[in-house]
């Protein structure tokens, strides 16, 4: 810890005194939102209605509107809120974010206990604030406070938000009729985030950040390249993963950064080509039941990342490896959908991928984030293991084709 010196942090004496009384967390209580950018809004809105069954819970008030020129709903689910922004005029947020990348997450909200703690937080560590706190209150008593900072990860912003019975979404959003307050019903049963992931081409200032001005501690890492699996080869792919959280909420966030060798052709280096630059990879929804939601999802027309046949070949075999007995369900409804098994000892999770959207909507612009649906059964990782596996698989498979032939 850095003692006082000639470097100056803002208003000398009120720094020593803010120092003496820091507050020891930020006292985060959960995810409050995320914002994403669209040039098309008209087709968020059916993704997340009529594909997902979010719900349209609010949208930006006529007032909002015009000043901030753009155009945002948000749509819920359980706990989960995402508002889409479109740009209306060049000087907005959002033909700014658009201006520089494709469709993205511009910032990530953080539901926090009390604002002037986490304020007081971020000050002392260094946190950069990108305006003064926003503060509101509604005719029924309610308050909404939020401060916005930079992060490493490029343009995306952090929110932090203290709510007390606002009954709307944000200052200058109307609700649509469904309500923001309450918990909209989805017929998956999402019922929140579970994790978001971040990329980036090196990830040791977004991880310094997490743990010197965010106060997070690391919970799991791992690194996995195909090199590991298949040697002398001249390709491959690697990256490297460090998963950050807030034990006190169960906030977490993974980080990934490529591995060489052939650093170039890492998905994670291509994401950053694609997204220009550091950004949200992905985001995982949690759903009570994963067979009956995939399936749903594409009669609806959702396509998923393919996993090759030869991963539930290996499957049962695997799951013995990592002491899993208790996997309810059907092996060969998971393979039927294409949906991977990871965990150890009785502990499991499903989870599955959807393709990017780049590639779900034919169009370079749509950007390469794609969300996750996953299904918790005692594990809390994030299904690295599936990593190894998928590649393990397919080499094994590749060569008993090749043992095959040349008999
Ligand atoms: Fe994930």
């Amino acid at each position: 810890m850095k003692e006082e010196s000639n470097v100056s942090h803002g208003t000398g004496s009120a720094d020593s005194s803010a120092k003496q009384s820091a507050p020891s967390s930020l006292g985060l209580i959960g995810f409050d939102s995320f914002h994403f950018v669209v040039e098309n809004l008209e087709r968020s809105r059916h993704f997340y209605t009529d594909v997902l069954d979010f719900k349209e819970v609010a949208r930006a008030g006529n007032d909002l509107v015009t000043r901030s020129g753009q155009q945002s709903i948000v749509f819920g689910a359980g706990e989960a809120r995402v508002c889409v922004s479109t740009p209306l005029a060049q000087k907005s947020k959002a033909a700014r974010y658009l201006r520089r990348h494709p469709a993205g997450v511009m910032s990530l909200g953080f539901r926090v206990k009390n604002l002037d703690q986490a304020i007081q937080f971020l000050e002392v560590r260094g946190g950069t604030f990108l305006s003064d706190p926003i503060e509101e209150k509604d005719d029924r008593g309610g308050s909404y406070r939020s401060i916005e900072i930079a992060t490493p990860l490029g343009d995306v912003a952090f929110r932090f938000v203290e709510r007390n019975d606002f009954s709307a979404f944000a200052p200058g959003f109307v609700d649509s009729g469904h309500g923001n307050a309450v918990r909209p019903e989805n017929m998956f049963g999402i019922a929140g985030i579970d994790h978001v992931t971040s990329n980036g081409l090196t990830m040791q200032p977004i991880i310094a950040w997490y743990r010197d001005v965010l106060g997070m501690v690391p919970f799991w890492e791992i690194s996995f390249h195909t090199n590991d699996v298949a040697q002398g080869r001249d390709t491959g792919s690697g990256l490297r993963s460090i998963v950050m959280w807030d034990p006190g909420s169960g906030v977490k966030f993974a980080t990934n950064e490529p591995l060489r060798p052939f650093f170039r052709d890492s998905q994670i280096t291509k994401f950053v080509d694609d997204n220009a630059g550091n950004g949200v990879q992905h985001v995982a929804f949690a759903v009570d039941r994963i067979i009956p939601t995939v399936e749903e999802l594409k009669r609806r027309g959702v396509r998923f990342m393919a996993t090759h046949p030869a991963y539930y070949r290996d499957l049962p075999g695997r799951l013995e490896k990592l002491g899993i007995h208790n996997v309810k369900e059907e092996l060969a409804e998971l393979e039927r959908l294409g949906i991977l098994v990871d965990g150890s000892h009785d502990r499991y999770m499903l989870q599955i991928f959807m393709q990017e959207a780049a590639t779900l909507y034919d169009e370079s612009r749509a950007g390469p984030f794609f969300y996750e649906i996953i299904q918790r059964a005692g594990d809390k990782g994030f299904g690295f293991g599936n990593f190894r596996a998928l590649f393990e698989s397919i080499e094994r498979a590749q060569k008993a084709e090749a043992d095959k032939g040349g008999q």
